[in-house]
């Protein structure tokens, strides 16, 4: 799946202030998913999230693909790794959309005016695309675990 030329610009302009800004996404993205979406909480480290030490690595990673966008292999070594961890934790298709949901309201948040339409369905687009290529590769690590998802 490839993102249109107008929407790759779009989400490029945005990163430098988003990366800039990742612990404020981090926060308001891990307060909102789990306020709103608890379902999803017991997959997470809750000592990692105390700690602070590592849930920055998920709103940067997607910030880091969306730097890629146009090259998504160059990150498949990345890629390969967290999905690993996804898969110890049981990371399915479904919960993509709403880890996407909250992220993208992080975004919108974080940006503040800047955050015009075009710019937030450029991101929903994007994210889309990395989530796609996420889910594609742990279909594969389930499989060769053995294991019905
Ligand atoms: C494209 C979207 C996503 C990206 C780029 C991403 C990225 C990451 C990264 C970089 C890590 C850290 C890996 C490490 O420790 O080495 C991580 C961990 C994790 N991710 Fe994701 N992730 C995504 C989607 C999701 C989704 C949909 C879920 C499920 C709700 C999820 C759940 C987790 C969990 C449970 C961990 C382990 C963290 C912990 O123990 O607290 N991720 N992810």
């Amino acid at each position: 799946m490839m993102l249109d030329a107008k929407s790759v610009e779009l989400v490029k302009s945005t990163v430098p202030a988003l990366k800039e800004k990742g612990l404020a996404i981090t926060q308001v993205f891990y307060k909102r998913m789990f306020e709103q979406n608890p379902e999803v909480k017991p997959m997470f480290n809750m000592a990692k999230q105390a700690s602070g030490a590592q849930p920055k690595a998920l709103a940067m990673a997607v910030l880091a693909a969306a730097q890629n966008i146009e090259n998504l292999g160059a990150i498949g070594n990345a890629v390969a790794k967290i999905a690993e961890v996804h898969c110890d934790c049981m990371v399915k298709e479904e919960h993509y959309p709403i880890v996407g949901k909250h992220l993208l309201w992080a975004i919108k948040e974080v940006l503040g005016e800047a955050a015009t339409k075009e710019i937030i369905d450029a991101w929903a687009k994007a994210y889309d695309v990395i989530a796609r290529v996420f889910i594609d590769v742990e279909k594969g690590v389930y499989a060769k675990r053995g294991i019905l998802v």
